[in-house]
């Protein structure tokens, strides 16, 4: 009995022919000695009936014994449901098909949890869903993200290869180099003490590709990173990943501008439209408070810097004295705040460094506060109309320097607007997507512990031109050619041009970052000494594809985009991975555990 329709194809048209579908079985009801069974394969499902005065009673058992998720072949012939029966909701609803057989190709156990219901499946717990995905798998919701992961993947690949590009497969056993991120390590069995670690990403393979002469690359890339893993962060993921050589930033927004457009038209058939916003990363973090903002709503955060210098309120006017900033933040209609929520907020103000988290809940005509008595009329003046207070608002200061500042108050807006959604009190629309490109990122950051700079972005990124004499003499005032296009409040990707001079890519290493020669030369020599063969100017960016596949599919999760995920913990339950190992192998490695995990024998 081969499959002559997938599930989701009989319609009116097909009345009176014989079909056979193949599939599972979605759901099954027993109503007025009739049988209905709804076949489920990968495209859709139909409703099959089983008649008792039109079958075998061995047929009619069969049927009757089959339960959700048994594996069947159904013939039979097409006909139109009676009046009434009809059910609009999937593209087969009108008809039904009459089963004259059916084979059982295998039984199914009781499952773990159910898949034939949205309501029921989208509350099962995310481990048990894990530890059997291929049920989870089997739900249609999923089973459409999956579908979509590969059809934008084929369209990245079509529009890539249009304009030019190459597919080139980079090595995924390469050395450690300080990226960035804990890299994960591969035990060398030929020579002992050393290890392939895994790449973060293709940087170095795509840039020594430019030296090479391949000019456009592109790849969709697996890359692994041992970091702390979040809902848009898993250990190993994929990135669409881009070179160019002889271009300029301009050349990769353009680009990018084009994919965007082609995968949302492919995977949405919504016409995005260019160029992008671009927006300064200082603009950002003064009006959004973060790197990557979700312009999707307002809730700006205001500067008051100038109007607290002389207040008599010390938190503030001291905070400005120490070269510190005050800004403030209205979130309207929040003045309904339980305490729980106003220490939720001061708590992430602590965890930057602040004593406290100042705020003013605007109630019954009057501004509730402990703070507002040390404040002049005009003082509250200038909050009132910046910050255009109103009955029910909730205002929030920050006093700190002005990243700390910027940063506590952005944690604090998109805070605020959880709760505020929560209420109804604000919409963010889901079916919009505010592409933003924030640029001119500081190349360098300064690590306070480590009493060093180091590369926001990463090494490898060239400093805006008319910056290049200040990498001596003020380095935290370099602009880097870092460029970071941002959807929703999600960071999709990040890229830039790359210094391409060997002698600018040493004063990096060495005098800027403070890495020792040596290890300079250990590490990224072999790129050092490449350069000097002609290196092309070029620059790149690296799309996160699980992410950009999370906003079509319009998941938080990056987990539910991809097919076998890892838990927070990094752990596959489905498999049981990562695993103890036998001895013999651990010998084969030259290696030793100073700890045993409890379940190795
Ligand atoms: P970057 O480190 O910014 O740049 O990474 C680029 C994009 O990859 C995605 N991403 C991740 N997705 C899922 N899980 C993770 N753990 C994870 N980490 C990063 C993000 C991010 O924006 N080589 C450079 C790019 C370049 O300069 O061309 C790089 O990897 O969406
Ligand atoms: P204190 O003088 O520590 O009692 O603080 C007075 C008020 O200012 C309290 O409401 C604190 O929560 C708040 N506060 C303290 N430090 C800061 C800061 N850095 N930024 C904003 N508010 C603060």
């Amino acid at each position: 009995m081969k499959r002559t329709h997938h599930c989701n194809e009989i319609r009116p048209a097909h009345i009176g022919q014989t079909v056979t579908l193949s599939g599972w079985v979605h759901s099954r009801r027993d109503l007025g000695g009739l049988i209905f069974i709804d076949v489920r394969d990968r495209e859709g499902r139909t409703q099959t009936v089983f008649d008792p005065s039109d079958l075998t009673p061995e047929l009619f058992e069969q049927a009757a014994a089959l339960r959700s998720e048994c594996v069947v072949a159904i013939t039979g012939k097409v006909r139109a449901r009676p009046a009434g029966t009809n059910n609009s909701k999937i593209p087969t609803g009108e008809v039904e098909v009459m089963a004259a057989s059916v084979q059982v190709l295998n039984m199914a156990e009781v499952l773990p949890f159910p898949v034939d219901d949205p309501e029921v499946a989208s509350k099962v717990n995310e481990e048990l869903r894990l530890k059997y995905r291929y049920l989870d798998l089997r739900r249609p919701e999923m089973a459409r993200n999956l579908r979509v992961r590969s059809k934008v993947a084929t369209a990245t690949r079509v529009f890539m290869e249009e304009q030019g590009f190459l597919e080139v497969e980079t090595p995924t056993l390469f050395k450690s180099t300080p990226e960035g991120a804990r890299e994960f390590l591969v035990p060398n069995r030929r020579e002992p003490g050393t290890f392939y670690a895994l790449p973060q990403s293709p940087q170095q393979f795509k840039q020594i590709l430019m030296v090479a002469g391949i000019e456009k690359y592109f790849q969709l890339a697996r890359c692994y990173r041992d970091e702390d893993l979040r809902a848009d962060r898993q250990p190993e993921f994929t990135q669409v990943d881009i070179e160019m050589s002889f271009i300029e930033r301009e050349d990769i927004y353009a680009l990018i501008e084009g994919l965007i457009q082609r995968v949302w038209k492919t995977a949405l058939n919504v016409d995005v439209s260019t160029p992008f916003k671009r927006i300064t990363f200082e603009e950002a973090l003064n009006r959004y408070g973060i790197d990557k903002p979700d312009a999707r709503f307002g809730m700006e955060l205001a500067d008051f810097t100038e109007e607290f210098r002389a207040s008599t309120f010390k938190v503030f006017s001291g905070a400005i004295a120490n070269g510190g900033v005050v800004k403030a933040l209205n979130a309207k209609g929040l003045a309904g705040a339980t305490q729980g929520q106003i220490e939720a907020m001061t708590e992430t103000a602590k965890s930057f460094g602040a004593r406290g988290l100042a705020f003013i809940k605007v109630e019954g005509g009057e501004w509730k506060s402990p703070i507002v008595k040390f404040f002049t009329e005009a003082e509250k003046a200038a909050l009132a109309s910046k910050l255009k207070i109103e009955e029910g608002d909730l205002i929030l200061f920050a006093a700190d320097q002005w990243l700390a500042a910027c940063e506590i108050l952005g944690k604090i807006r998109l805070y605020a607007a959880e709760l505020l959604t929560g209420q109804g009190k604000l919409t963010i629309p889901t079916d919009r997507f505010d592409f933003l490109w924030v640029i001119e990122f500081p190349l360098l950051g300064f690590d306070r512990e480590q009493n060093r700079w180091y590369s926001s972005h990463h090494p490898f990124t060239a400093p805006v031109t008319e910056d290049i004499p200040l990498l001596k003499t003020d380095p935290k005032k370099v602009r880097g050619q870092h460029y970071d296009i941002v959807v929703n409040g999600v960071e999709l990707g990040g890229g830039s041009i790359r210094i391409h001079q060997p002698a600018v890519q040493k004063t990096v290493f060495e005098e800027v970052l403070q890495i020792p020669p040596e290890l300079v030369a250990a590490r990224f020599g072999y790129m050092l000494e490449a350069f000097k063969y002609g290196a092309p100017p070029h620059g790149g960016i690296a799309l996160g594809f699980d992410r950009l596949i999370a906003i079509l599919c319009n998941t938080p999760s990056i987990r539910d985009v991809i097919a076998f995920p890892k838990t927070a913990k990094g752990t596959c339950l489905m498999t049981d991975s990562p695993g103890s190992v036998e001895p013999k192998q651990l010998r084969d490695l030259h290696l030793e555990l100073k700890a045993r995990h409890p379940q190795t024998t």
